[in-house]
């Protein structure tokens, strides 16, 4: 197997994977998890948009054949740090003749250049997990949150001489520490607000141990933290009661009597895995409540301040803003003003009066009326059955999913996702159209090409028509070809 990996952001390369192994891909905002279950193997890869030009990918995998991905990387220079926390890898540049074994618990380190091209083996038949973060320095400078752009500035005055313009590639030593983090970032299958604050201190944990061990360069597997991995574990899950009790004053001896953890170990376990005091994790699980509820309700910046346990609003919008790099208005406005879309997909049955004729005529009437209000979208229908994708502003698509709901031209609406996405799918396309009869003209890594509904969809019963990972896949299909045009 041989995946041509195009750098791209990560959910788009994510789904180049999707498409490479016919696996389903889950998607969240700032997040997506592709899953494998077929002849290819079984597992998971995740990835995690943290902020701008921070990533983490996850591979919990296992190959029944071995995968090469030649990854070619075209964004601006990137800084790949790897770690296998379970099997190895291989890895070469193109004019290397021999592959280099990237060792289980080895840390190592790879700066991208726009325009070259580095070849990973991943082996078959053995359990693989890794982590991968990725860092765009560039990226995360503009993203004005202080301590990331600390980071940032820090990352290339490391790198700096050492990457100047040519890739870079390090190879560090057997490192236990990281691995502490690593196996964190790995098994955390959380995406909820606990889970996220878990995955991120993981990636940064992650991150801080090989930059140390990079500039050490030297054993540090000594490393044991004091506390169990129990305690450890009850500690990283402590978010929840927080946040049950996010409107009242919270104080530690409470959360060790809860916990039945002393309170100095609560501390140091924080400190351990969030690299900041209990007062400081508890203060962030506000503020990413905060944002949860300005993201999903309709309450002003007061209420939310009073819900989630603050007393005055300037020092809930001072804290948010050390934390965001913006004023909780601000933020507020970026999800109103368009900046943030909504995607509703669904699947539905014709009514058995439907002809490709009166599809054409209701795909007509939808591109009028979406050009309107800029929905854009992709319709696809095949053997009776209706899948669409709808995306634009919020309001406006749920009353377009009011009025598809009580069109008589179709019944069975089966609602497959719906929710907030950073950037559309189909931004030029008032409403695509895919049918048995004409199938659909899109663009393929700069060619156009024609793709048949049939060689989309294979062979399918009428019972695998109605599965929502088949729709998912005819999606993601879609949405890797660049879909410009028509
Ligand atoms: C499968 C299907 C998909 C549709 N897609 C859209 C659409 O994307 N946009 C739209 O405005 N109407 C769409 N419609 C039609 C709407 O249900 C509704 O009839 C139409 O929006 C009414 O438009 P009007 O108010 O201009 O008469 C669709 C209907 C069906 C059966």
């Amino acid at each position: 197997m041989m995946l041509a990996l195009e750098e791209a952001n990560p959910i788009e390369m994510l789904r180049q994977f999707c498409v490479y192994l016919n696996a389903d891909l889950i998607e969240d905002l700032g997040a997506a998890t592709l899953v494998l279950d077929n002849e290819k193997g079984k597992g998971r890869i995740s990835i995690y948009e943290l902020i701008p030009g921070l990533s983490a990918w996850i591979y919990d995998i296992v190959l029944e054949e071995e995968l090469e991905i030649k990854a070619h990387f075209s964004k601006e220079k990137c800084y790949y740090f790897g770690y296998n926390l379970v099997g190895s890898q291989l890895q070469k540049f193109p004019e290397e003749a021999e592959y280099k074994k990237l060792h289980q618990h080895q840390n190592f380190i790879i700066i991208s250049k726009p325009g070259e091209v580095s070849h990973f083996v991943v082996p078959k038949e053995i359990p693989y997990q890794c982590c991968y973060i990725i860092v765009n320095p560039k990226e995360m400078l503009a993203s004005n949150i202080h301590s990331k752009t600390k980071l940032a500035q820090q990352l290339i005055e490391t790198f700096e001489d050492t990457a100047n313009d040519q890739m870079y590639r390090y190879f560090g030593d057997i490192d236990m520490r990281t691995r502490t983090y690593a196996d964190i970032l790995v098994n955390n299958t959380r995406t909820d607000i606990v889970g996220r604050l878990v995955t991120e201190a993981a990636v940064l944990n992650t991150l801080g141990s090989q930059i140390e061990a990079h500039d050490q360069d030297t054993q540090t597997d000594n490393f044991r933290p004091e506390l169990t991995k129990e305690e450890l574990f009850k500690i990283s899950e402590m978010g929840d009661y927080v946040l049950e009790h996010i409107s009242e004053k919270l104080n530690l001896r409470e959360l060790s009597d809860h916990l039945q953890i002393p309170a100095k170990k609560i501390q140091a376990g924080i400190r351990f895995l969030y690299g900041c005091s209990a007062n400081d994790y508890v203060t962030r699980l506000r503020l990413e409540k905060a944002k949860e509820l300005m993201q999903t309700t309709a309450k002003n910046i007061s209420e939310i301040c009073y819900s989630i346990g603050y007393q005055s609003r300037s020092y809930f919008s001072k804290k948010f803003q050390e934390t965001y790099g913006m004023l909780p208005s601000a933020y507020k406005s970026t999800l109103t003003k368009d900046r943030l879309f909504y995607e509703i997909s669904y699947r539905s049955l014709a009514v058995p009066s439907i002809q490709e004729g009166d599809v054409d005529e209701i795909v007509q009437r939808a591109r009028q009326n979406n050009l309107q209000f800029n929905i854009t979208g992709c319709l696809i229908y095949h053997r009776k059955i209706f899948f669409q994708l709808i995306e634009g502003n919020k309001h406006d698509i749920l009353s377009l999913y009011d009025k598809l709901c009580q069109d008589h031209r179709h019944t069975d609406i089966q609602l497959m996702w719906k929710g907030h996405k950073i950037k559309r799918d189909f931004d030029n396309w008032s409403m695509a159209t895919l049918t048995d009869e004409k199938g659909l003209n899109v663009k393929v890594q700069g060619d156009i090409q024609h793709i048949e509904l049939g060689n989309v969809l294979g062979n399918l019963s009428q019972n695998s028509l109605a599965s929502e990972s088949l729709w998912r896949k005819v999606r993601n299909t879609i949405k890797t070809s660049d879909s410009s045009g028509r």
